[in-house]
Parts: structure tokens; sequence; C-alpha cells
């Protein structure tokens, strides 16, 4: 038997939607916590699959959590360091920031493998680059890496990529390494500037965070502190783009507007109505809209995590529009799905021509990945007759009530059993 998401189509959207805190920087904040000597309160947890396997992980490591409705209290004081090679690690991909946090903290690291959304290759050498340059030796057998260090000690960075995850990882390894680690072509997303907000609370000294050169100053001793999480552009992106192709008349709230300005202008470009506030942003019906074309980057380009809900809106957009992932050039798995119901879509290395505006028929299909799981979604809302979504726990891992926030605007959504 598996749990599947069936959605009935037509429903026009209408009223609000808050938008919860963000997924990548909470799975990013909560490791961070573990290098803290008390405990660490973060506010604003979404209810997400990801949390709840991150808890899981801290619980190996006898860390003490206490989740009071969105506030998670992390209190390390009794950790012990214990390997990590549960199954859990393997369920997400965000598991990997035990690697800086833990070797940061003890000097010492053992760590299955990641998991998470399969997006094409998602090597994790920039991560290793950076461990190593701060002085420690990595070894990789049977699946798991084993990091450590007599000594963790300041050095110059530069990444060949901006990765998040590495930007991330790296900082944390450097806060109590002696002497200054500068990271150069740092990545530059939000995500990262909330994770040196909460390390610079419990007493780190990074400065550039939001910039490509992120500047960390070693210290000795780092404290509890409160934190509250930035919201999720993600979601919120996800929302907009569920608005403008099938609200009358949609208020997003909780948005940083900001963060999600390649989306709101591209949406723009193809006719959606927007109005952008100070943290909300209402999208309205529009009479027709046409075909753009996207390219995603790091931020604060077109955020590949969007491209996919993206493509979805684009089926309804009248012309030709071609997709270019050069983040994840085999995030396309999505395309397939729609393909299955009614979407005309050409695939080939590392974009997708997307021919609209088509009429799309309530079909099984399979959430291959998180944010194709969203595509999925709008295009269920969109359809005639009813969809059902498979492999749904990879939508439970990043949206937050995704039900109850739908059934709120109006969209007719279920969860059933089925063989
Ligand atoms: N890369 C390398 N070597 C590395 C690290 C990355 O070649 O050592 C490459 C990747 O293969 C990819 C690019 O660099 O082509 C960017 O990867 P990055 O490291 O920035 O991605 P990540 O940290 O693994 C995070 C988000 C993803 C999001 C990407 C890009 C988290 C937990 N995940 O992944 O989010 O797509 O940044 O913005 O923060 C999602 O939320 O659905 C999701 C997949």
């Amino acid at each position: 038997m598996e749990k599947v998401i069936k959605i009935e189509g037509g429903h026009r959207l209408q009223g609000e939607v808050k938008v919860s805190g963000s997924k990548n920087a909470t799975v990013a904040l909560i490791p961070a916590a573990v290098l803290a000597n008390g405990p660490v309160t973060i506010s604003g947890v979404p209810g997400i699959a990801d949390v709840d396997s991150l808890c899981a992980i801290l619980r190996i490591l006898n860390v003490e959590v206490t989740e009071k409705e969105d506030h998670l209290i992390i209190d390390p004081t009794s950790m012990k360091n214990t390997d990590l090679t549960a199954d859990v690690v393997t369920k997400l991909r965000a598991s990997y920031y035990f690697m800086g946090a833990l070797l940061g903290k003890y000097g010492y690291v053992r760590i299955r493998m990641p998991g998470g959304c399969y997006l094409g290759p998602r090597p994790i050498t920039l991560h290793i680059k950076g461990f190593e340059a701060l002085g420690a030796s990595v070894e990789y057998e049977k699946g798991c890496y084993t990091i450590q260090a007599d000594h963790l000690k300041g050095a110059k960075i530069f990444l060949d990529i901006p990765s998040v995850g590495a930007t991330v990882n790296i900082m944390m390894a450097a806060v109590y390494a002696k002497g200054r680690t500068v990271i150069e072509n740092a990545a530059k997303e939000p995500e990262i500037i909330d994770v040196a907000t909460l390390l610079n609370k419990m007493g780190a000294n990074i400065r550039g965070a939001g910039t490509n050169v992120i500047t960390i100053e070693g210290v000795s001793e780092l404290q509890g502190c409160f934190h509250e999480i930035i919201p999720d552009r993600i979601e919120a992106g996800t929302y907009v783009i569920m608005g403008a192709a099938c609200a009358d008349s949609l208020l997003i709230k909780n948005v940083i507007p900001k963060h999600i300005e390649a989306l709101t202008s591209k949406l723009q470009e193809t006719g959606a109505n927007l109005e952008i506030g100070i943290d909300s942003i209402l999208v309205t019906k529009s009479e027709g809209i046409h075909g753009v074309n996207i390219t995603t980057k790091p931020y604060p380009g077109f955020a590949t995590d969007l491209q996919q809900p993206m493509t979805t809106y684009l089926t309804q957009a009248a012309g030709i529009s071609e997709v270019l992932d050069t983040v994840y050039p085999e995030r396309f798995k999505h395309c397939h799905e729609l393909q299955r119901m009614g979407a005309d879509i050409e695939i080939s290395m590392g974009k997708s021509l997307i021919k609209g505006p088509s009429a799309l028929y309530g079909d099984k299909v399979t959430a291959t990945d998180l944010r194709c799981g969203a595509a999925l979604v709008i295009a269920g809302l969109l359809a005639e007759g009813v969809t059902e979504i498979h492999d749904v726990y990879h939508i439970d891992r990043g949206y937050d009530n995704i039900d109850g926030k739908l059934e709120a605007m109006g969209g007719v959504i279920w969860r059933d059993t089925v063989d």
C-alpha cells in the first residue's frame, strides 16, 4: 500500500497563504546549533520531514531536543560525538552539515554519505577541499567519510563553484579554527546569511556572508542564543507561481520579496499581475500570459529550485519558452511527468522547450524529487479531472502543511492509499 496525494483540478484559488520558515536555512541551522555550548532556540521551524530526520540525528548525538509549536530548543550540553552511520543520515542531503559542525567542534566526524533528491551528480568535493585546507584528513571507505584534524587552522579557500553546501560547511568547520579563514567565490544565498547570523549570535566572528568573500576569525567559545528563521523563498516562489497559474486573487504573506526578484520579474515579463508589498505579494488573475526564456543561476539569479514549478506555469503560456538549468543540467524529470499530463515539452541536455498553452489532464504521476512534486501539485490544480501523485515523501520533506494551505485557498486535495 502506498500513500498518494490526489488533487481535483479546475478550482480557482482565492485568499491568502502564509509562508513558513526556510527549509534550506533550517536544515543548516539545526546542525550549526550543536557548535554552541548551551541551548539554542530556533523559531519559525517548518513542519517538514527533513526537520524530523535532523532531530533524529541530534538524538543519536545525545543532544536534547525540545519541540514547542514552531520552536526547537537544541541543547548540546551533554552531546557525544557518536558515529553517524544510521540510515536516517541517508534520508536527506543536509545531514552533510554535521560534517562541518562536528569537525569544527571535536576535530573528528564519521558519517554516512548523505542522501536527498537526485538532481544529477551532486559531488561534495568542494566541501572536502575546504576541510583539507583547514588541516583535516578525509577518508572515504564503505560509504562512510571519516574527517579528522588535531588542530584546525584558518586558511584561504577558493570555491571553483559557489556551492551553498560547501560555503556553509566550511563556515561551520572554521568557527573554532585558529586564525582567519577566507572563503572566496562563496555562495551568496540568503540561507547563508541566516546561518552566519545564528553563528554570530552564538559568538562567532563571521563577516561578509551574502557577498562572495566570507571571512571567519576563529573564536574559542560559542554560547546558546535565540534565532528566528527567515521565510522560505522557494516555498514563497512556489505559491506565487501557483497564484499566477490558477488564482483569482492570492495574497502570499511572510515573504522577503527581494529574495525572489528573479522569479517575480520573470512572471511579470509573462504578463502575470503581481503587486509586490514590503513582506507580501498579491497575485491577481491575468488575461493571457506568454512564454519567456529562463536560465537558472546561483543567487541572485533565477533559482534552480523554482525552475520546476515555473515549467508547469509555462505550459499555460502562449508561445515557446526555453528553460536552461545551468546549476543542475539534469534536473528535468518533472518534464516527463508533465508530458504525461498533456504538456508539450521537448527535453534536451540541460534544457527544456515548452510549447503552450496546453490543456492538462489528471493522470498518475510521480514526484521524482521535491520540486518536481511542487510542479505536479500546480499541474494537478490546473488539470481536468483528478491527478494522483506518487512518492509524496519528497513533497513532505520540504513543504510545510501543503494540504492545509491549499485547502484554505480553495484547492481540492486529499491523501489516499493505493495498491
Ligand atoms: N557542486 C560541485 N561540487 C561540490 C558541491 C557542489 O560540483 O563539491 C555543484 C553541484 O553539483 C551543483 C552546483 O555545484 O551543480 C551547486 O550545488 P550546491 O552545492 O550549491 O547545492 P547544495 O548545497 O547541494 C543547495 C540546496 C538545493 C539547491 C542548491 C542550489 C540545501 C539543503 N539544498 O544544495 O535545494 O538546489 O543548493 O541552489 O540547501 C531543494 O531545496 O529542492 C534543493 C535541492
